[in-house]
């Protein structure tokens, strides 16, 4: 299965790949993760990408659909994968398009108050980028990941200035990709909200792939 996930920053894509890779058994491809490593290893892409990441902006298209070319190419996606957080304009959707035929885009909604609500309570391992959130998911001990112990983090652009500029970049840029993918037949919408847990999206996602 060749999957988008689609949707505003906090949507919860990053939490329902995250279970939906070991139940599909395709690898979760997040372009967000992919630019937070090289910049956490301070490889070239990751020092041009860093101050653009902060701020909220997208990374220019030509940059970003030639590292999603190369992630793709490899032997792990030949059965299919997961792609959160890529297209987000019509030309990378575009480039897809011309890469690979996407069996079905899953749009997450939820409105723009509780996207504040999640970004600004959300945390991070830094090391595995495994999610969590202080109030609607919190981790076993306060501060800390399940699994390795490590220090949680917050995001660079979960700041407030941050979000509110991610949001303006959604609604400009990312948004008219609904529409696109629409007018394709192979658009799916899941209706979230912040009374609405990780595993009830998750079967609200695959019922809708059935
Ligand atoms: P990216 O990392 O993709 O950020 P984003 O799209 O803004 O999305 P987020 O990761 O913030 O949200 P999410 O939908 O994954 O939600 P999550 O599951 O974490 O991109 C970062 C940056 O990289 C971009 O700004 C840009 O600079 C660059 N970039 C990336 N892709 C690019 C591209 N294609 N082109 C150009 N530039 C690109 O959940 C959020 C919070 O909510 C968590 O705390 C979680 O615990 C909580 N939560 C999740 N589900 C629920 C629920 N059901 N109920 C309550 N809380 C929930
Ligand atoms: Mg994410």
């Amino acid at each position: 299965m060749k999957m988008v996930f689609l949707g505003p920053p906090g949507a919860g894509k990053g939490t329902v790949a995250a279970k939906a890779k070991d139940y599909y058994s395709i690898p979760h491809i997040s372009t967000g993760d992919l630019f937070r490593n090289n910049i956490k290893n301070e490889t070239e892409l990751g020092k041009q990408v860093k101050a653009i990441l902060a701020s909220g902006s997208l990374v220019p298209d030509s940059i970003t659909i030639e590292m999603v070319r190369q992630r793709i190419a490899e032997p792990d996606c030949e059965k299919g994968f997961i792609l959160d957080g890529f297209p987000r304009t019509i030309a990378q959707a575009d480039a897809l398009a011309d890469m690979v035929e996407l069996d079905a885009v899953v749009n997450f909604v939820i409105s723009n108050e509780e996207v504040v609500e999640r970004l600004s309570g959300r945390r991070m391992c830094p090391s595995t980028g495994r999610i969590y959130h202080v109030k609607f998911n919190p981790p076993k001990v306060e501060g800390k990941d399940d699994e390795t112990g490590e220090d949680l983090i917050q995001r660079d652009d979960d700041k407030p200035e941050a979000i509110l500029h991610r949001l303006d970049v959604y609604a400009e840029q990312t948004e008219p990709l609904i529409n696109y993918y629409r007018e394709k037949g192979i658009l799916k919408d899941v209706l979230t909200s912040n009374s609405m847990n990780p595993d009830k999206v998750f079967e609200a996602t695959k019922a809708i792939l059935k």
